[in-house]
């Protein structure tokens, strides 16, 4: 009994594909620069989650020796810290992310990578990653909330 060379051929390449598949999923970087260390959250009052102490001044706090805990709120038609005021982390830092929503559901996305959560109201969107390039990053919401959806911009700078 013997396998077909072209057979045997075509099933090491099946093989190879499905193994390929898998590691994608399972070692996805996470991007361009940008590695998920975890994500979980927490819940918030779900009517002003700027009641709560930690969303009551968001932004970048230092936490440890280049960690970095950073609050967002979400809100129609903005973040903040947004557009306006970056979010600014030194290289090589790995940096929690906690963002609330104050009204619908939003999204926060670093473009470019898979940094990237829905922000519902209620509960606290909280990821982990480390940026390992000095670079800038647009954050854009990518759940539709509005006439001004598309305004909802935010911006990452990773300085050296
Ligand atoms: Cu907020 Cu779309």
């Amino acid at each position: 009994m013997e396998i077909h060379r072209f057979e045997k051929l075509w099933l090491v390449a099946s093989l190879l594909l499905i193994a390929g598949f898998v590691a994608t999923i399972v070692y996805g970087a996470v991007g361009a620069g940008v590695a998920m260390v975890d994500n979980s959250g927490g819940q918030v009052a779900a009517s002003d989650p700027t009641a709560s102490s930690d969303f009551r001044d968001p932004g970048v706090y230092q936490t440890g020796d280049g960690e970095y805990d950073v609050y967002v709120v979400a809100r129609q038609f903005s973040f903040t810290p947004g557009s306006g005021t970056p979010i600014r982390v030194p290289e090589g830092s790995e940096v929690t992310f906690h963002i609330a929503s104050r009204d619908v559901t939003h999204g926060f996305n670093v473009v470019g990578t898979n940094l990237n959560t829905m922000v519902i109201p209620g509960q606290v969107a909280q990821l982990t990653v480390e940026f390992d390039d000095a670079r800038s990053y647009h954050v854009a919401c990518n759940e539709y909330c509005g006439a001004a959806h598309h305004d909802m911009t935010g911006t990452i700078e990773v300085v050296p």
